[in-house]
């Protein structure tokens, strides 16, 4: 069953390499984002912290460096409401003087540039989010810590958080879907060459590959193909009709030669230039079958004659074949079982139909070994179709070959010193083709089966009751 158009989007080559570009667009703005945060950052923090610095210097010199005036310098500060954060920590770390209580593990580290939050566990004002300074520690073993208000710190994080899920998050469904529908587009023309490529392979030579006008790179090879497709139907055309011709102008002075050398054998007295003649005779006949099957053939593949098809009843034809044969196999020890439901009709041409069956028959008697059964069936699918099917016991047919041996001239190794010509299932294949039956191998464990299903309706019926 064909995966959805979906998954076979998303498996596909344009999909993944749209994918990879989207994973490459995306880290390139990522970097490109982690840059710009980083120097507005550095330019934030550098401003609060020389605000900070200068602060710090200030109330030193303004004081004389004891307590009680560094205390008093912060008084003034606090009064002033410079906006700044001050405290004045005892060296037990009791807050002393300041507008903010950063007494105990907040400012750990002395001489360093900080930022702090409510989070850590400092009472801010409601309109301050942050506060970024630093902490100095007095000859006198005080701690002097300023800072400044570092909303904007706070404000950048929250702006970069935001702005960064967008970012990422917009390259990968953009490109994602980008990638999706540029991969579906690309798949719809590559499955038109493949379905068409299903349908050249499957015998119709003539077909071509749709383009859709657009002059992409799609049509130009799609406009390739379809030349590539025109000279190679002019070639087949050319090796049929030459083998056509060659088979039938080769046929007349064939058939001349065969009198010639029949006049001979009955004017020689010499019983071993007699039996050469009749060597020479059954080769001369082997070619003149080898060319009426191909002639034959040619013909059958043309598919002129389904206009002279009428109801053939399969159940008498299969019947009688099987009689027929039952007398050749029992010479060679081998015994024929028929089995036919009646009555089977099937729309073709009869002796086409019987040519068919007589070449699976006699390969059936000819690869399977003496004393073997040979069953012959033929009964009603459950869809209403005719089967029928010819099981013998012999070697059978390997699968990887069960494609080749329906060519033309195609005989296995293991049957080489059988007489034959390799035409009997091409003959065979082009036949039910023919007739719209589906052939099919399957192993008999051991031996061949042979299995024909007819298709339940035929347009082409002329006449719809089936003639016993
Ligand atoms: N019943 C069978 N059992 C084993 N091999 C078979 C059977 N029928 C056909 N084959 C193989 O398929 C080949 C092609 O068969 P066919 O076209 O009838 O040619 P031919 O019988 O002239 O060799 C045979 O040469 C043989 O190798
Ligand atoms: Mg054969």
């Amino acid at each position: 069953m064909p995966k959805p158009m979906i998954l076979r989007a998303l498996r596909s080559k344009a999909f993944q390499l749209a994918l990879q570009t989207t994973i490459i667009s995306g880290l390139g703005a990522v970097i490109i984002s982690a840059v710009i945060y980083y120097a507005a950052e550095t330019t934030i923090k550098g401003q609060l912290d020389s605000a900070v610095k200068s602060e710090q210097a200030e109330i030193m010199s303004d004081s004389s460096g004891t307590e009680a005036d560094i205390e008093a310098s912060i008084h003034d500060e606090l009064n002033d409401s410079s906006g700044l954060f001050y405290a004045l920590l005892g060296p037990s770390g009791k807050l002393l003087v300041g507008n903010v209580d950063v007494s105990g593990a907040l400012i750990k580290k002395l001489n360093v540039y900080k930022t702090l939050t409510v989070r850590n566990g400092l009472n801010l004002p409601a309109h301050v989010s942050a506060i970024r300074g630093m902490a100095i520690k007095l000859d006198n073993g005080d701690v002097l810590y300023i800072a400044e208000k570092a909303n904007e710190l706070m404000a950048l994080n929250e702006f970069y958080s935001y702005s960064f899920l967008i970012l990422v998050g917009g390259i990968l469904v953009i490109g994602m879907a980008g990638g999706f529908f540029a991969a579906r587009s690309a798949l719809r023309r590559v499955e038109a060459i493949t379905s068409a490529s299903q349908e050249i392979m499957a015998g119709n030579l003539a077909r071509r590959i749709d383009e859709d006008g657009s002059g992409d790179e799609f049509d130009r090879l799609i406009i390739s193909l379809n030349m590539m497709l025109d000279r190679i139907q002019v070639l087949m055309q050319n090796v049929q009709q030459v083998s056509n011709d060659i088979s039938h102008d080769l046929r007349s002075p064939l058939a001349r030669l065969r009198d010639s050398l029949e006049d001979s054998k009955l004017m020689t007295p010499d019983p071993a230039t007699g039996a050469c003649f009749d060597e020479a005779i059954e080769q001369v006949d082997s070619v003149l079958g080898i060319f009426s099957a191909m002639l034959r053939l040619a013909e059958i593949e043309t598919q002129s004659m389904r206009t002279h098809f009428l109801s053939v009843d399969m159940a008498p034809l299969v019947e009688d074949m099987g009689e027929t044969f039952k007398v050749v196999a029992a010479a060679d020890h081998k015994i024929i079982h028929t089995q036919v439901e009646a009555p089977l009709c099937v729309t073709g041409d009869r002796e086409l139909l019987e040519q068919m069956l007589v070449n699976v028959i006699e390969n059936a008697i000819l690869y399977s070994p003496p004393g073997k059964d040979i069953v012959i069936r033929a009964w009603l699918n459950t869809a209403g179709g005719v089967a029928i099917e010819i099981a013998d016991r012999g070697p059978g047919i390997p699968v990887s070959e069960h494609k080749r041996v329906l060519q033309r001239f195609v005989r296995l190794d293991a049957s080489r010193h059988n007489p034959g010509t390799g035409l009997g299932l091409a003959l065979v294949a082009a036949i039910a083709d023919l007739h719209g039956a589906a052939i099919s191998f399957a192993d008999n464990h051991p031996g061949l089966r042979v299995l024909f299903q007819f298709p339940t309706t035929n347009t082409a019926i002329r006449d719809t009751t089936c003639k016993a």
